[in-house]
């Protein structure tokens, strides 16, 4: 064991995707099968998707379903994961939805999916999943956030705030495990293409490229190749790390 209480990291890490059937999570899960992980590859609602993804690995790894929203089915989803792979020793919490409204005319129940799914979501899955990344002195939580967590965009009080939430989750989550060999850190995307974005209107997205101070949309497996920078660096936790041509310092 190291200084800082550091255990040795697993040869063939076991990584859960949340959401890995959507656009970022699929070349997530693919990443971290490329680095040698074994994926738990999930999803809510996209099983062919996430079929498809899963075709595509070449290390074992498993299926997995659930709403993270549900303490009960994500303890379920996390039982399964266990029982096929192993307990999860490397957690991406990128599965989320957005709801998009004025604050003033937005739906309360909307409001609160939002901030079910994305921020308590990311909270049980962590909560499944870090006692034995500290029981082993080692593991790693990658929470992916949003320069909407930090920049304000009308429409998004919902989204906004779960990201914002998730946050300052990384942050104190990451104080309370680096003892043991865990960090907690942030993955903040620029605008990318996915089904989260495809359905907005063209008038909404025309223009938004050259506002950013690289005037392109990054992709999804530009995000995703920063995985091995969360696998590999033992001192970093706690971070937001930005990959969104620039646009969380406009
Ligand atoms: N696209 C962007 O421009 C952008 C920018 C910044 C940050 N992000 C973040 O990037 C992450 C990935 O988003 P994406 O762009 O790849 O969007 P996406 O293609 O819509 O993927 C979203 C994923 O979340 C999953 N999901 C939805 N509800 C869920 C629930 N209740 N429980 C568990 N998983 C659920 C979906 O699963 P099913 O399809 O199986 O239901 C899907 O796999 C999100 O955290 C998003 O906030 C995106």
């Amino acid at each position: 064991m190291s200084k800082n209480g550091a255990g040795k990291r697993p040869d063939s890490p076991v990584a859960l995707v949340t959401g890995a059937s959507g656009g970022l999570g699929q070349a997530l899960a693919l990443e971290l099968d490329a680095l040698g992980c074994r994926v738990a590859v999930h999803y809510n609602s996209s099983k062919e998707a996430a079929e498809a993804v899963r075709e595509k690995l070449t290390n074992p790894s498993v299926l997995v379903t659930g709403d993270v929203g549900s303490w009960e089915a994500t303890q379920a989803l996390h039982a399964h994961i266990t029982a096929e792979l192993g307990p999860v020793d490397v957690l991406v919490n990128n599965g989320a939805i957005r709801k998009d409204s004025l604050m003033a005319m937005q739906n309360p129940a909307d409001w609160a999916q939002v901030i079910q799914t994305n921020l308590i979501g990311s909270f049980h899955t962590a909560r499944v999943s870090v006692p034995h990344m500290l029981r082993q002195r080692w593991g790693r939580v990658i929470n992916i956030v949003s320069p909407s967590g930090i920049i304000a965009t009308a429409g998004q009080t919902a989204y906004s705030a779960s990201k914002a939430g998730l946050i300052g989750f990384t942050r104190t989550l990451a104080s309370e495990c680096g003892r043991r060999g865990v960090t907690v850190n942030a993955l903040s995307p620029g605008f990318m293409i996915t089904g989260m974005t495809n359905t907005l209107p063209d008038r909404v997205i025309e223009g938004m490229e050259d506002k950013a101070p690289i005037p392109r949309f990054v992709t999804v497996e530009e995000v995703a190749r920063s995985a091995a920078l969360f696998l590999d660096q033992d001192c970093m936790t706690g971070q937001v790390i930005s990959i969104d041509s620039g646009v969380s310092i406009t």
